[in-house]
């Protein structure tokens, strides 16, 4: 049988970042704060949306979560993993093994299968890739779509591949910047609903401009001006929320 969503969840790590800001510095030595003093802490097996205007840092607050950004103050962590005190060559590894990344668009390889295509990402697997792939495809309503080519697929479908394609690997945590900002509405939820499965298993963080895609979310943070502005928690039944 298929591997599923369901299994044995690997063990969490919290993913935080503490007093984190970033600045860029144009060619005329204007600064430009991306985050400032962002201090957050996300929990293995939870579902966050980071929510904001264009421009209020919500991918870089993705970039200094994962990693792939230093904070030029305060720092970022995986568990005991702290980014700054570890070679780049490490943390490259942490995000290759550890992390899942889906973005805007969904970046198929467009002369390979729907199957081939999740399967490249994972070389490491071997034959339990496909197992995998085929298992998450069936349970994301996307059976029967192995063999397509992208070409053949919607917008939608394409991004349940590339949201496939970050789970083969395991990872703890699945980024997703706007994934959704692609499709429309009932292609967007259904991406979302996808990614939002991983929570048994793992971090999930979204990113979006629309409110609509993470009404289910466990904890919700919106940024402005580089800022947290605001973080709001469901309460464990989902039927409400606090403020804090
Ligand atoms: N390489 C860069 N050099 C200078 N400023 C930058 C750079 N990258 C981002 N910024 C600035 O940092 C701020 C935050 O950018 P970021 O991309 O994190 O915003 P965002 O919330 O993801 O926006 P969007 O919703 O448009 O994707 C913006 O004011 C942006 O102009
Ligand atoms: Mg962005």
């Amino acid at each position: 049988m298929y591997k599923t969503l369901a299994g044995a969840p690997p063990s969490g790590q919290t993913l935080a970042c503490e007093g984190a800001s970033l600045a860029y510095v144009d060619g005329s030595r204007r600064t430009t704060f991306a985050l400032r003093e962002v201090t957050v802490s996300l929990e293995p097996r939870r579902f966050y949306g980071i929510m904001g205007p264009s421009g209020s840092g919500k991918s870089s607050l993705l970039y200094i979560l994962s990693g792939l950004k230093q904070p030029t103050e305060g720092t970022a962590r995986f568990g005991d993993f702290r980014y700054r005190e570890q070679s780049e060559k490490n943390v490259t590894r942490l995000r290759r093994e550890k992390f899942g990344f889906v973005f805007q668009q969904p970046f198929l390889l467009p002369y390979l299968t729907v199957l081939e295509n999740i399967v490249v990402a994972a070389p490491a697997l071997g034959e339990e890739a496909r197992e995998l792939a085929l298992g998450y495809l069936e349970e994301l309503g996307m059976r029967g779509l192995e063999h397509k080519l992208p070409s053949q697929l919607s917008g939608g479908e394409k991004q349940r591949v590339a949201v496939v394609r970050a789970m083969v690997n395991d990872p703890a945590v699945i980024f997703a910047d706007e994934p959704t900002a692609a499709l429309d509405r009932t292609n967007g939820h259904r991406v979302v609903e996808a990614l939002a499965r991983w929570r048994t298993r793992g971090t999930v963080v979204v990113v979006t401009h629309d409110a609509e895609m993470v009404t289910d979310a466990d904890a919700l943070v919106i940024l402005r001006d580089g800022r947290i502005e605001d973080t709001f928690h469901q309460t464990p039944s989902g039927s409400g929320s606090d403020q804090g």
